[in-house]
């Protein structure tokens, strides 16, 4: 079970330093942390399921308002059948495990990316989880799940050209809020702190347009070996920052 919050891990920040009110995350390097260990690409992301649900404790622990896992790109697709098979398995095996500690949690539990293309019973667990978690108040964990952030602008596009095109919208009054409106993030404020696991310095189509003032924290670690301590060690980069958004200290 989940460590209660009376032994608060805010200790663990500096007293008084930010917390992000939103994290983005991009679990990176599950495959080669098997592969390095001589195992199978699906015990790696078995060890991130792990990582992940150590970091959600973490994020709750500490007060992030807003955390967003990405965990399967529109462009996954292009891998093994049998690894995506068990990407949806282990989704199965997340909720059916953790729903009864994010339910005590307070957890919201939201998607982004098209879950229309999961098998039925992913896409039913996830249906479960969204509403067996409506009606909570705590921190939201949103699921990136065939989510790519391109495809996300195209479809807000297209959703403003009708507006426009019905005469409900003027070309006009399209403004950044406007777009930011018509996003699977609709409501959810920009991240304010992205991370990325396992050495790699890209952004890999995420929340292209969310991450605009967002401040980049990349780590070495591969994604199944990224822990409690390690998201407070970014926690803690984010804290020492200034952040200026184009104006002046
Ligand atoms: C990237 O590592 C990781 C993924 C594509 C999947 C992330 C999945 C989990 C953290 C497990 C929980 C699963 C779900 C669906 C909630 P990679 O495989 O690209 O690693 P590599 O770059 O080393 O090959």
């Amino acid at each position: 079970m989940f460590k209660s919050k009376a032994r608060s891990v805010r200790l663990q920040i500096p007293e008084g330093m930010p917390v992000p009110q939103h994290v983005a995350v991009i679990m990176d390097g599950n495959g080669r942390w098997a592969t390095v260990r001589g195992l199978p690409r699906m015990a790696g992301h078995h060890a991130g399921m792990g990582a992940m649900r150590d970091v959600i404790r973490a994020a709750d622990d500490v007060g992030v308002k807003f955390l967003t896992m990405y965990a399967f790109s529109t462009e996954n697709w292009k891998r093994p059948r049998q690894e995506i098979q068990y990407l949806w398995q282990l989704l199965e095996e997340f909720f059916l495990r953790d729903i009864k500690e994010l339910i005590e949690r307070n957890v919201v539990i939201r998607f982004i990316g098209d879950t229309t293309h999961l098998p039925l019973a992913s896409q039913k667990t996830i249906e479960r989880a969204k509403e067996m978690t409506c009606s909570n108040t705590g921190m939201v964990v949103q699921f990136a799940l065939n989510y790519g952030s391109r495809l996300e602008i195209v479809e807000a596009i297209k959703a403003i050209a009708k507006r426009v095109e019905s005469g409900e919208l003027s070309p006009d009054d399209i403004d950044d809020s406007v777009l930011s409106s018509h996003l699977s993030t609709a409501g959810i404020p920009d991240p304010d702190l992205l991370i990325r696991t396992s050495g790699d310095q890209r952004i890999s189509n995420f929340l292209l347009w969310q991450i605009a003032y967002a401040e980049l924290y990349f780590c070495d670690k591969l994604w199944p070996e990224f822990h409690r301590e390690d998201f407070l060690a970014a926690l803690e980069s984010y804290g020492r920052r200034e952040r200026r958004f184009g104006g002046l200290k």
